[in-house]
């Protein structure tokens, strides 16, 4: 049956190559629930408007109703020549309540104002499953902390060796970006919590519909907007979840990266489970770390999704154009891609086990307690530039004899300067370089056990 939305005006229907073309449904097609809550809630408003009788409401929500099952046992689908979910659902109703009732439906709203709404309505949703997949990826990562509480390693700027943190310390500091990004989420949600039903194709309704109904009927906590040519025609909201997304992409490539090197036999820091790696189909004896690789490939995907929307955003005129309708797969994309990456990513962090041993052979090599030295040296008073010269000096002498640090004799101290006195050796180790950094945020473990506490408090309430 031809149910083309503009039937009159026309002769001939579209071309092969327009219907082609022009069909969303393929993709669309997952709105369709959304779609007929905004049915139900529009029938109501038409209804207070006078515009349906108290019996055809009834009948059209039986309708709806009816139609919302069909959809969700598939017996009813979309098809290429329905175009989009809209026309689909639309010739839905028609099916199952005749023409006379059935094509009431339609008066007062457009596509337009249906497409940014239900759009909203689907990030909403699905803003909410990611924050809750990046909660239980942050429960693996304090529980990674928790479990290792006292464990030292290299901490590096540049890739090189820095100063030796807590492994603990260096896992809340992922934890923390991804707080970050939760909190995104919530902001972005509260951003999107107005509906533009109600805005028409754009100018709004002349038939003394209700949009602040239709906005509450549908969860839009903030009501309806407030210009309806902004309303169907901005998808910033779209743009700002799809940086979300691809920023928790990047942090996640960021934790990902670091696994990758952290499981090479060089490092030989952490194991993965054999249920979350994967082997070779010729080298017998690989484990690969593929979900972290996945992540850190996918991340360029998710920015791709961004900068794609962004290129078809930029220089479009009010209000709606058909280039909107570009606005979907990328975004919608870049939910599949974190819902599928995000389960199995807490699942390779909440099963890998820490090399303790190499850890910490590793947390003093490369001169890393040079700035203890130098900071010891500032403490019994002498200016930090001439401390920094002594330190280097120290790192000169070890690298020429091959030592490390605590290895210089009291003799060789003394040779470099008058200063170092053998007491310097008390902070020559990682423990006491560990717990002297107990300031707020750093890496002293009293310090680190109170962000843990607050990261827990924080989790405990998101
Ligand atoms: N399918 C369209 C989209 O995704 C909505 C329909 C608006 N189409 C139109 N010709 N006004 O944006």
């Amino acid at each position: 049956s031809d149910v083309r939305l503009w039937g009159a005006r026309f002769a001939d229907g579209p071309a092969e190559a327009l219907a082609k073309l022009s069909a969303s449904v393929h993709f669309d097609w997952r709105l369709a629930p959304y779609d007929i809550a905004g049915s139900r809630a529009h029938a109501r408003v038409l209804n207070k408007a006078g515009l349906l009788t108290e019996d055809e409401l009834n009948r059209m929500i039986a309708g709806l109703d009816q139609l919302d099952a069909d959809v969700a046992d598939g017996s009813f689908t979309g098809t290429v020549a329905d175009e989009d979910v809209h026309t689909a659902l639309e010739r839905g109703l028609l099916e199952r309540l005749g023409p006379d009732l059935g094509g009431k439906l339609r008066a007062g709203r457009s596509r337009n104002d249906q497409i940014a709404t239900l759009f909203r309505m689907y990030l909403r949703d699905h803003a909410r499953i990611i924050g809750g997949l990046i909660a239980e990826l942050q429960g693996a990562l304090v529980g990674l902390a928790e479990a290792h509480p006292d464990v030292a390693m290299p901490g590096r700027t540049h890739l090189q060796h820095a100063q030796p943190v807590l492994f603990a310390h260096h896992v809340l500091a992922h934890v923390q970006s991804l707080s970050r990004d939760a909190e995104r989420l919530r902001q972005w949600d509260e951003r999107t919590a107005v509906s533009p039903y109600g805005s028409g194709a754009l100018a709004g309704s002349s038939l003394g519909l209700d949009p602040e109904a239709v906005a509450a009927d549908l969860g839009f906590e903030h009501g309806s907007v407030a210009n309806s040519i902004d309303g169907t025609a901005s998808r910033d909201f779209a743009a700002e979840f799809a940086f979300i997304t691809a920023m928790i992409g990047v942090n996640l490539s960021r934790i990902a990266e670091e696994v990758i090197i952290w499981n090479t036999k060089e490092f030989s820091f952490v194991t993965l489970h054999d249920a979350f790696s994967t082997g070779s189909s010729i080298m017998p004896q690989k484990k690969n770390p593929d979900i972290a690789e996945l992540a850190r490939g996918k991340s360029g995907r998710l920015i791709g999704n961004l900068t794609g929307l962004m290129a078809t955003l930029k220089a479009l005129p009010l209000a709606y154009n058909r280039d909107l309708q570009e606005d979907k797969e990328p975004v919608f994309d870049s939910c599949d891609q974190l819902e599928v990456l995000l389960p199995a990513f807490t699942g390779m962090m909440a099963t890998l086990t820490v090399n303790r041993e190499r850890m910490e052979e590793l947390a003093p090599a490369g001169f890393s307690l040079a700035t203890d030295i130098a900071e010891w040296l500032v403490k019994q008073g002498v200016p930090f530039r001439v401390a920094h010269e002594v330190a280097g000096e120290c790192v000169k002498e070890c690298e020429q004899q091959g030592i490390e640090l605590d290895e210089l004799t009291d003799e060789q101290f003394a040779k470099i300067s008058e200063h170092l006195t053998p007491e310097v050796r008390a902070v020559l180790n990682v423990a006491g370089a560990l717990a002297s950094r107990s300031g707020r945020g750093g890496t002293a473990p009293s310090a680190v056990a109170v962000q843990l506490t607050e990261v827990k408090a924080d989790l405990a309430v998101q």
